[in-house]
This record gives structure tokens, C-alpha cells and sequence, in this order.
């Protein structure tokens, strides 16, 4: 049993090894959470991983570490929600190491709020950063890829993108998720790849005012690694959503009763 064990992990380590190796690879939301440890997770095995995000002090302590551990990284401040800042990602890192292999879009924010309480401002936000966001960082690495005829795009989307949970949040994922899978569609034959990763609840600090149990962000980095090996449409994960998903999409009316009864989605019925 054992010994199957580890001939299993020996497989997927030669694999990701023999793939990453070298590769190119921005991780957008990498100053922490899922990001963090899916920057690390791509440097462990070999991959050039390029850290994006805003706050410039936590990408450089990310940085610290992995190319403390003997790895490969730099850190690209940037703003996913500036459209500039993103074409500037992109030609900085084509600058500096001749293209991009994998695209992450991983950056996102998240809050659950009644919907009638959002201000234009933070509904514009959440569209730009968890949606707008990935669609422009896609868009500007496309071209290159595509003239390779080599690449791979990995969005992080949510369970939340199938099992309709806060409307700001569900609205953008639900819409990373539609963006996606078609565009895995438009770009079979071409060499490029898109892979979608939807998470469950996941203990980072977008989550902190869930009281539901739930893994670390290392379950999400290690999915995201085996998705550059071994493109897939969607992964969800950890697994055990995938009957919620199921029991939404066939009988969401149950879910509705559970979804309310656990407070996990704002009910706008109690203020008004
Ligand atoms: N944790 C969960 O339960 C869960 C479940 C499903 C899906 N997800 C998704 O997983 C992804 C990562 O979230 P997380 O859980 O790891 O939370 P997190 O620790 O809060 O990480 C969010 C990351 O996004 C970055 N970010 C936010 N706004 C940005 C902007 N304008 N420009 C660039 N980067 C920005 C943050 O960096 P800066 O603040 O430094 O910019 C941070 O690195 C998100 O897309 C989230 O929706 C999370």
C-alpha cells in the first residue's frame, strides 16, 4: 500500500518536473492564499514563476521564500483591475525571459453582502479584479501563445461559480467560468490550452468569516500544477462539493432552504 503510495507521488513529481521545468509562468494573486502557495508549488518543480499583485511587501516576502528554498521567481507589482498595469505585466515578463508559458488567473476578492447594499463602486470592483481582470490578462498573453502553438490558461473560479451563493461574487465567477470553458472550445487544435479550477470553502484570508471546516490552499496549488501536465476542462476541489454541485444543478430549491438555514448566502429579508 505504501510502497503504491509513493510510486504514485515519484510518477507525479517526474511529470511535473519533466513539464515545468523552465516554464514561464504568472501567477496573478500571488501575495497570498491560493496564489502564494501555487507560486510555490510551480517554482518547487522548476517552473520561472512570475508573482502579480498589489501589495509589494508580501509578493517580495513570497519571492523570499521560494527563491530561499533554491527556486526561481520575481515579483511584477500589479493592479489586475488597471488595464495598463496588466499590458505592462505582460511585457515586462516578455522582456525579461522571452514569453509566458502558463497564465494563472488567480486574483480575486470576495465578500458577501446583501446585493442592495453594494455601492457602484465595490460592484464595478469585484467585475474588474475576479472577472475583467482574467479576461485582459488572458487577452494579452494570447497572441504569443498562439504563435507558439504552446500554453496554458488556468482560471480560479469557485464553487460559487456553480452553486449560486452571493450575487456580486457568484455573477463573476459564474461569469470566469462561462469565459473560460468557451474559450477552451475556440482554442482546440491551436497547442493552447484553458483549464478552470473551481475551489470550495479553502482556509485563506478571503474566507476568514466562513465557520465551515476547511483545507488548506495547498489542495488548490497542487490541482493547478497537475492542470499544467494535464489540461482538463474543471476541476472542483476538494471533491466532496462536487455531489453540492450536482444537488444544485438538479434540485436548487433544497439548496435554497440549506444555503439560507446556514446564513452562506446575505439574506436581504431580516433588514427590510
Ligand atoms: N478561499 C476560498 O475559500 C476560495 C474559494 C473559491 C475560490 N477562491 C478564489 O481563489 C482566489 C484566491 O483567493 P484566496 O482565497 O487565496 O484569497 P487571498 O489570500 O485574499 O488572495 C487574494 C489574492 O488576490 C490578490 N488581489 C486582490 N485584488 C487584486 C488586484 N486588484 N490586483 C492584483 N491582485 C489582487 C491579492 O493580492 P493584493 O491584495 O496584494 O493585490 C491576493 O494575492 C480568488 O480568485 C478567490 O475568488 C477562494
Amino acid at each position: 500500500m505504501n510502497t503504491t503510495k509513493i510510486s504514485k507521488e515519484q510518477r507525479r513529481t517526474d511529470a511535473l518536473e519533466r513539464v515545468l521545468g523552465n516554464q514561464v509562468i504568472i501567477v496573478t494573486g500571488a501575495s497570498s492564499g491560493i496564489g502564494a502557495a501555487t507560486a510555490k508549488e510551480l517554482a518547487h518543480y522548476g517552473a520561472q514563476v512570475v508573482l502579480a499583485a498589489r501589495r509589494e511587501a508580501e509578493l517580495a516576502k513570497q519571492v523570499d521564500e521560494i527563491t530561499g528554498a533554491g527556486n526561481h521567481a520575481v515579483a511584477i507589482p500589479t493592479d489586475i483591475s488597471d488595464s495598463a498595469q496588466i499590458t505592462r505585466l505582460v511585457e515586462q515578463v516578455v522582456e525579461r525571459f522571452g514569453r509566458v508559458d502558463v497564465l494563472v488567473n488567480n486574483a480575486g476578492v470576495g465578500w458577501q453582502v446583501p446585493f442592495a447594499d453594494e455601492s457602484v463602486e465595490r460592484i464595478d470592483h469585484m467585475i474588474n479584479v475576479n472577472f475583467r481582470g482574467a479576461i485582459l490578462a488572458t487577452h494579452a498573453v494570447l497572441p504569443g501563445m498562439l504563435e507558439r502553438r504552446h500554453g496554458a490558461i488556468i482560471s480560479v473560479a469557485s464553487v460559487a461559480g456553480h452553486i449560486a451563493i452571493s450575487s456580486m461574487y457568484s455573477a463573476t465567477k459564474f461569469g470566469l467560468r462561462g469565459f473560460m470553458l468557451s474559450l477552451r472550445r475556440e482554442l482546440q487544435g491551436t497547442g493552447v490550452t484553458a483549464s478552470v479550477v473551481s475551489p470550495g470553502y479553502i482556509r485563506t484570508s478571503l474566507s476568514s468569516g466562513s465557520r465551515f471546516p476547511m483545507p488548506g490552499p495547498d489542495v488548490v496549488a497542487r490541482t493547478i500544477a497537475d492542470l499544467v501536465v494535464k489540461p482538463r476542462r474543471e476541476v472542483i476541489v476538494p471533491g466532496y462539493y462536487v455531489p453540492l454541485v450536482t444537488l444544485s444543478n438538479s434540485l436548487p430549491g433544497l439548496v435554497d432552504v440549506g444555503l439560507l438555514a446556514t446564513g452562506a448566502t446575505p439574506s436581504m429579508r431580516k433588514k427590510r
